[in-house]
C-alpha cells in the first residue's frame, strides 16, 4: 500500500528532510530544482507531493495524501477537520502575534473601545483572538506582506508570524501583543490511520522519536 506524504517547500521541506531520514526515508529529489509536483523518494512506496503550505490539511483531509505537516496556524485556520495530529514536530517555530507602527498606541486604543482595522491572513485566528479581549475589529483580508498594511494606512495592525522580529523591524512596526506559539505538527488521514496503520505507524514513531530531542 502506498503512502503519499504532502509538503511545503522552503522550511517545513527542509525542516521535514531529517525526520524523513529518521525513519529511513530519503527525498531523491529537490523541489527548489525540479518542476515535478510529486517526488520519489528511496522508499518506491512512498513519494511526496509538493503543494502550498495552506492546501497541506484540505490534500490529507480529502486523502488524497496519507500525511503531511502543516503549522499550527495553518490547522486552525483550516479547522482540522478529518484530520488526525499525533505529533508535535517542533519545526518551523514561530509566534502569532498583534503588530503595529511603532507610533501607534495599542494599548490605549484597545483600553478606550476603539474600533480597530486588523489586516491578516489568520482570519479565525484574529477574530478569535480580538473576540476574546471584546476588541472590535474590522478584518481585512490579505494573503501575503501584511507588514505593508499599516505603513500605508490600510489597517491599524497586523496579526501574523513573528520569527526574529527583523521584518517588524525593517518596516518600523513593533510586536504589541504575543497570541500564541507557533509550530508545526503531523497531520494524518484518518481514514488512512486505520488502513495503512501497519505503514504509518513506524514512520509517525520515528517522527515522534525524532522531534522530541527538539522539544
Ligand atoms: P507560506 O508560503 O504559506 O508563507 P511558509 O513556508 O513561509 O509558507 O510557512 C510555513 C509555516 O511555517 C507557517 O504555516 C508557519 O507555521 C511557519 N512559519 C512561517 N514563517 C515563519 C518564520 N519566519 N519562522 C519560522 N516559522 C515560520
Ligand atoms: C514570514 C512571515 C513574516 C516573517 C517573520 O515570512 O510572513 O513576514 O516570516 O519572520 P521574522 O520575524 O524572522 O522576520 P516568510 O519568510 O515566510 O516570507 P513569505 O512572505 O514568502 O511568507
Ligand atoms: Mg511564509
Amino acid at each position: 500500500m502506498d503512502l503519499i506524504l504532502a509538503l511545503s517547500k522552503g522550511r517545513i521541506f527542509e525542516d521535514t528532510l531529517p525526520l524523513l531520514e529518521a525513519a529511513g526515508i530519503t527525498v531523491t529529489e529537490n523541489p527548489e530544482t525540479s518542476r515535478k509536483l510529486i517526488l520519489p523518494t528511496s522508499d518506491p512506496g512512498i513519494r511526496v507531493l509538493i503543494v502550498r503550505a495552506s492546501d497541506v490539511p484540505t490534500y490529507v483531509q480529502h486523502g488524497a495524501a496519507d500525511f503531511g505537516v502543516a503549522g499550527k496556524d495553518v490547522l486552525l485556520e483550516h479547522g482540522g477537520e478529518g484530520l488526525y495530529q499525533p505529533v508535535d514536530l517542533h519545526i518551523a517555530k514561530c509566534r502569532m502575534s498583534v503588530a503595529a507602527r511603532a507610533g501607534f498606541d495599542y494599548e490605549t486604543a484597545v483600553r478606550q473601545g476603539a474600533r480597530l482595522r486588523v489586516a491578516t491572513k489568520f482570519t479565525s485566528i484574529a477574530r478569535e483572538h480580538f473576540a476574546k479581549k471584546g476588541v472590535h475589529v474590522d478584518l481585512i483580508k490579505l494573503y501575503g506582506s501584511m507588514e505593508l498594511a499599516p505603513l500605508v494606512g490600510l489597517s491599524d495592525a497586523i496579526v501574523d508570524v513573528v520569527s526574529t522580529g527583523s521584518t517588524l523591524r525593517a518596516n518600523n512596526l513593533v510586536e504589541v501583543e504575543e497570541i500564541m506559539d507557533i509550530s508545526s505538527r503531523l497531520v494524518v488521514n484518518q481514514a488512512a490511520l486505520k488502513m495503512k496503520r501497519a505503514r504509518l505507524q513506524p514512520i509517525i514513531e520515528a517522527f515522534e522519536r525524532a522531534s522530541a530531542a527538539k522539544a
